[in-house]
């Protein structure tokens, strides 16, 4: 299996001097699935407070069938951001799929995934592509119609107009009369929301403090760590989890080659998880050029599943 990296250590620099030079400091959140953070993102996923991995699993698991039906059998699967493709066999066991192609920034983890799951399901070819999702892709070349597999409500993780700009490029990427199966989560309670981002036991702490034990391990950094602080927090009005890097104490450290300053209590925003109700997402659907076919929610709405088309997909005969 071959695959091409795409992500830097100077990538990372640059990223992390221009987002720590703003006046609200920022370090992009594709930066936290090193080795160390996808592993500790797959505990994430476990937690008893993290919802939305267990909703979306049961309701791949109820609809998959209804799922095939609508798309076909037999159709290559692609999935963007694959992670640990923890979710990925049942995609691959209703759809029948012939050829999966996981995308995965996180190269040495994805490498592993895919050799796992290849010698699970021997009749799948697997194509690992390991790079940013979000650039342009280029697939082996695949009989269409393919379908998209977007799950963990990845989405989320965009702001609006970036969110309808991704889904547009997915649109250009699996082409004519593609489908895409896509896991968004729902607007709720902030004590529901926050809990799911804030764990009793400080998994997410650790996942949102590693992105500094990286800065410090690659970028040659002096971060004291420990004088940082996890908080995640609903901010209702743009509808939205909001991921920070609280300093505790007035700090200076260097980091890229460059020197920082902090003052108490000033963070580093690292992530946004935004949330939409059924109607925003129809929304977001057609505005990227996507046709909503279907959704399905568990009882209590706390996380959707949709399927939509490709509009060529309608058209066809
Ligand atoms: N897509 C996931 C989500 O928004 C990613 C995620 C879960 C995450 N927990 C996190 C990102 C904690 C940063 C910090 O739910």
């Amino acid at each position: 299996m071959e695959h091409i990296v795409a992500e830097t250590s100077s990538d990372f620099a640059q990223a992390v001097l221009a987002g720590l030079g703003q006046p609200r400091k920022t370090i992009p959140a594709r930066f936290f699935y090193d080795e160390a953070g996808s592993a500790l993102f797959e505990d994430i996923t476990r937690l008893p407070e993290y919802y939305p991995t267990r909703i979306e699993t049961e309701l791949l698991r109820r609809h998959g069938m209804e799922i095939a039906d609508l798309v076909g059998r037999g159709r290559p699967l692609i999935e963007f951001g694959s992670g640990s493709s923890a979710k990925t066999p049942l995609m691959l066991e209703a759809l029948e799929t012939p050829v999966y192609v996981p995308i995965d920034i996180s190269g040495d983890f994805l490498a592993a995934s895919a050799a796992a799951l290849a010698q699970a399901h021997r009749q799948v070819r697997v194509h690992p592509i390991a790079g940013d999702f979000t650039g342009p892709l280029r697939l082996p070349v695949l009989a269409r119609p393919l379908v998209g597999f977007f799950p963990g409500s990845t989405l989320g993780n965009f702001p609006h107009a970036a969110a309808v700009d991704l889904l547009r490029s997915f649109r250009g990427t699996l082409g004519a009369r593609a489908w895409l199966i896509i896991g968004i989560d729902t607007r709720k309670e902030a004590a529901i929301l926050e809990a799911a981002y804030d764990d009793a036991s400080g998994v997410t702490a650790a996942f949102n403090l590693n992105l500094l034990h990286r800065v410090n391990r690659e970028l040659g950094g002096t971060i004291d760590v420990d004088s940082f602080a996890h908080r995640a927090l609903w901010n209702d009005a743009v509808g939205r989890v909001e991921m920070h890097l609280v300093a505790t104490r007035p700090m200076r450290f260097r980091a890229a080659g460059s020197v920082f300053e902090m003052a108490e209590g000033e963070s580093i925003h690292t992530e946004n998880s935004y949330k939409y109700t059924a109607e925003e997402t129809r929304l977001l659907a057609r505005t990227a050029g996507w046709q909503p076919v279907k959704s399905w929610f568990d009882a209590d709405q706390q996380f959707g599943l949709h399927l939509w088309s490709a509009p060529e997909t309608i058209l066809e005969p």
